[in-house]
């Protein structure tokens, strides 16, 4: 079964609502949840006026972008249920490499995707945690593609592109296909994740992954470090060897790859 919105049709486990434009889709989906709306529920909107980024930082908004936000409700420790953040990177980096066949499509911890090393997806994990068991009451999580526009950042560690200004034509060009493309695969990601855990995810995000074993700086909310990326851990920190030999887990902050 399929939900017929406008043009857009998503498998049957989603409800999706489709709206003009919001203040972000993040956000809207948190009044949602809070209001009862059920797991899966997707808001998509054509415009959005404050979009939000990681570490508090904004989403700058284009004509022709993809905003979208996925309201689960999992049954799950919330460590295992952030690990549906890889999951959706794994599906947006494989929607992009469709569309970009011969480009280089990287993912970088912890869940954006790069093509030819600028950014062209993020994603913004918000969750509320349940009253009285450890799980999620609700976990939101916002996807946001530069498909048509991208902003020029003033930030050299942070450039920017989108999926027009790599070449990409035809159907990857629009944002409601783009979001159709992405549900598909969120769910296929979702439903292996399920029955096999983080395993296979994490496999994947790992055989794309820029930076892993190589030197990297890492912005952290109260220090910035370095140290080589060891490894991805089972609950998807990144594990940072310092020079002296300690090994750190990092559960926020931003990668870059270091200049010496
Ligand atoms: C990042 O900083 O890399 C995360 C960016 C996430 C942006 C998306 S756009 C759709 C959703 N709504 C928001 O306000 N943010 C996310």
């Amino acid at each position: 079964m399929t939900i017929d919105n406008g043009a857009v049709r998503l498998p049957g486990r989603f409800r999706l609502v489709a709206l003009d434009g919001v203040d972000s889709t993040n956000l809207e989906a948190k009044r949602l949840a809070e209001d009862g709306a059920p797991d899966f529920t997707v808001v998509w909107a054509r415009e959005q006026t404050a979009g939000r980024g990681r570490s508090g930082r904004t989403w700058l908004g284009g004509a022709g972008n993809l905003y979208f936000s996925i309201l689960l409700r999992p049954d799950y420790p919330p460590d295992q249920a952030m690990q549906l953040g890889f999951v959706a990177a794994n599906a947006v980096a494989d929607a992009v490499q469709t569309a970009l066949p011969s480009a280089h499509v990287h993912v970088k911890w912890p869940n954006d995707v790069l093509v030819e090393g600028k950014k062209i997806s993020g994603i913004l994990m918000e969750g509320s945690l349940a009253a009285g068991r450890p799980a999620f009451d609700w976990l939101v999580l916002g996807v946001g593609v530069n498909v048509n526009a991208h902003p020029k950042t003033q930030d050299t560690h942070m450039p920017a592109t989108s999926l027009k200004a790599e070449g990409a034509s035809g159907d990857a060009l629009d944002a409601g296909r783009m979001l159709e493309t992405l549900a598909k695969r969120f769910l296929a990601g979702q439903a292996t994740w399920a029955k096999l855990g983080f395993g296979p995810v994490r496999r994947h995000w790992l055989s794309r992954a820029q930076g892993v074993g190589r030197r990297v700086t890492a912005r952290l909310p109260r220090e910035t470090v370095e140290g080589v990326f060891a490894a991805l851990d089972e609950g998807g920190a990144l594990i940072l060897r310092l020079d002296s030999g300690e090994q750190r887990r990092i559960t926020a902050g931003d990668v870059f790859l270091a200049v010496r």
